[in-house]
């Protein structure tokens, strides 16, 4: 089975405001996106990184879409020999080679394994003048991270939307579940979590340093 690593990583990072584009942002000496080409690479036959326009290297640095989204079809593209896409964000640098394995081991036949940390906090809805209208059962939650894993085939019929659809998708699982897949969550750690700021870069630092 061919199974593909996808790594979007064509944002700018306007929240991280650093100099350019928030995957080339230096962490721990390297460049962010290549903390994860490095673990995906561990699982994966091919690794394919989603790149912002003007930095496209072929074959594997393709040009990202204008949503994070659009950016996963446009590697999807690229790799027309895929069987299995383990799809995963430039933005989470700490990813584990335990992880990826774990979402790839429970991937469903015909459905998707999705990383995930179980919600610590209390989590309410509230209505637009700041009401709050329930307190939701956080025994049922989950926080969702990547690495995201789908058969080839579903997550490209999936991603066959239109644009607005494809820039709304905060993630690739929630089209999968759209277009009526299973979709299943494997438990991940908190660490995994997504560098957003600054102040989240500086934490990926030091929790790399202390893992070396
Ligand atoms: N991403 C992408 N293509 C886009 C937008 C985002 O591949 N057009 C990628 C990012 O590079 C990142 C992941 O999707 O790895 C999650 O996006 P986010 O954390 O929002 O990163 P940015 O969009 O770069 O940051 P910001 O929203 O602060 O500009
Ligand atoms: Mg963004």
């Amino acid at each position: 089975m061919s199974i593909v690593g996808i790594v979007p990583a064509g944002g700018s990072g306007v929240r991280l405001g650093a100099r350019g584009p928030k995957a080339f942002a230096v962490l721990g000496g390297r460049c962010m996106l290549e903390w994860s080409v490095e673990v995906l690479a561990g699982a994966c036959d091919r690794v394919v990184v989603a790149v912002p326009p003007g930095h496209d290297r072929e074959p594997d640095w393709v040009a990202g879409g204008p949503s994070r989204s659009a950016s996963v079809r446009n590697a999807l593209d690229a790799v027309p020999e895929a069987q299995l896409v383990v799809v995963h964000d430039a933005a989470r640098p700490l990813l584990t080679l335990d992880l990826v394995r774990r979402c790839i081991a429970a991937a469903p036949d015909g459905g998707g394994a999705i990383a995930a940390a179980p919600v610590t906090d209390t989590v309410k809805e509230a209505d637009s003048s700041g009401r709050v209208v329930r307190t939701l059962d956080r025994a049922s939650l989950w926080s969702i991270q990547t690495p995201q894993v789908f058969g080839a085939d579903i997550l490209r019929g999936a991603l066959a939307v239109d644009d607005a659809t494809l820039a709304a998708a905060t993630d690739d699982a929630s089209l999968v579940e759209a277009a009526g897949h299973t979709v299943v969550v494997v438990e991940a750690s908190a660490e995994n979590f997504k560098v957003t700021t600054a102040a989240d870069l500086r934490r990926a630092e030091g929790i790399l340093a202390n893992r070396c």
